[in-house]
């Protein structure tokens, strides 16, 4: 049985919205997608209603499962700021207000309970290694102590799964929480739990922003002092939500040591200054090929790059991962080097620029003045 757009349409026209309208009329619904049984859109409505709007959402799905046919129905509310409304809820009003939220750099998040600091693993492309840098940097912020949990927010690619070896999904607590999954001593969800691989990628922009609250929000994180997340690559606007919508202390960037890569790094640089999160620093990755057989040493990509470009920009250089096959190796098969060969050069490489951005958190240290917290967590 083949459902239609018309169907779906038909079946919103009986769902009213908070002003009384019907759903189809109130000016917030996306397209429709329609996929084998599989029914997709969105609700984009101002975030000072979002409250008044969760209902809706759920009976709009609830009218779209009811159609013969549908398998499953995800209507994502994603909220929009309509200009000049107040930047967040939590802000109390007063005189400064109207110059906030005019500028999104001021946007100020609730933090997650439990939840010292959110840092952004992020990059201004794909294939650069940021899963990877991710992964053993949250590793080696566990070896200095720290109790840290993982999100991978990768939209277009979900990774953790893959390189912390979870093939089980997380159960939930009384029907609504999650449970995150517990791996190498991290705490770990990934979107790739909550986004089926054959949702189509413009049906993942939409999604994504309820998806990050949700993960945020609904997942039992316990406490933890800190929070690495996989950020999608890219400058883009997806990015630069997710950059305000994630109560970020702040962000570390991946890149190799080429030039093109470096463009791309730069852009995310001034991604995160825009959206006034500051930078703690800049990984090279790939930065130099150390043959496994040999143990020779050679620039293939101009090594360096990253460092100068991170001097350039004034933000603090963290170091430079060599592109070695043991690190691939590992990664792919769900073994990251900090974890399972910590007496490796590549452990200790993973360390130390793990120190160095817990060095940045706490306020200090590492000759460079840190970058002041403008953003509360
Ligand atoms: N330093 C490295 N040496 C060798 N291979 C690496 C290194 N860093 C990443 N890789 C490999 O490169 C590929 C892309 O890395 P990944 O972390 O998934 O990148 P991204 O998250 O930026 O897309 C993976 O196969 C990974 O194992
Ligand atoms: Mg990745």
């Amino acid at each position: 049985m083949t459902v239609t757009k018309e169907q779906v349409l038909a079946a919103l026209a009986r769902v009213p919205s908070p002003g009384g309208t019907a759903l189809p009329d109130a000016r917030v619904l996306s397209d429709v997608v329609v996929s084998d049984g599989k029914v997709f859109f969105s609700l984009t409505v101002d975030a000072a209603t979002v409250k008044a709007w969760e209902p809706v959402r759920e009976a709009a799905e609830k009218a779209v499962r009811s159609i013969p046919g549908v398998q499953s129905a995800l209507v994502a509310l994603t909220a929009e700021r309509s200009p000049g409304s107040p930047a967040s809820g939590s802000r109390p009003a007063s005189a400064p207000q109207a110059r906030q939220a005019a500028h999104p750099a001021d946007k100020v998040q609730p933090g997650i309970p439990g939840v010292d600091a959110v840092v952004a693993v992020a990059s201004g492309k794909g294939g650069v290694g940021k899963s990877t840098t991710a992964v053993n940097l949250a590793l080696g912020l566990r070896d200095l102590g720290m109790k840290v949990g993982m999100l991978d927010a990768d939209i277009y690619g979900p990774s953790l799964p893959k390189l912390l070896a979870i093939k089980e999904k997380p159960e939930t607590i009384g029907g609504t929480r999650l449970k995150p999954i517990q791996r190498y001593g991290l705490t770990v969800m990934s979107i790739g739990f909550l986004i089926d691989e054959e949702t189509p990628m413009i049906w993942r922009g939409p999604m994504v922003m309820s998806a990050i609250t949700q993960m945020l929000r609904e997942v039992e994180w316990g406490k933890l002092d800190i929070m690495v997340v996989d950020m999608p690559p890219g400058t883009g606007d997806a990015q630069l939500t997710m950059a305000q919508q994630v109560p970020l202390k702040g962000a570390v960037i991946v890149s190799t040591p080429q030039d093109l890569a470096l463009i791309d790094a730069r852009r995310g640089v001034s991604m995160f200054k825009r959206v006034n999160v500051p930078v703690l620093g800049v990984v090279e990755n790939m930065s130099y090929f150390l043959c496994p057989s040999c143990g020779t040493r050679s620039d293939i990509f101009a090594h360096g790059g990253a460092r100068h470009e991170a001097e350039r920009l004034g933000v603090p250089f963290l170091g430079e991962v060599p592109l070695h096959m043991t690190i691939r190796e590992k990664s792919d098969a769900g073994l990251p080097v900090v974890a399972t060969a910590p007496d490796s050069e590549h452990a200790r490489i993973y360390r130390d620029i793990a120190s160095k951005v817990l060095a940045q958190l706490k306020g200090g240290a590492g000759g460079k003045a840190a970058p002041k917290i403008v953003i509360e967590a």
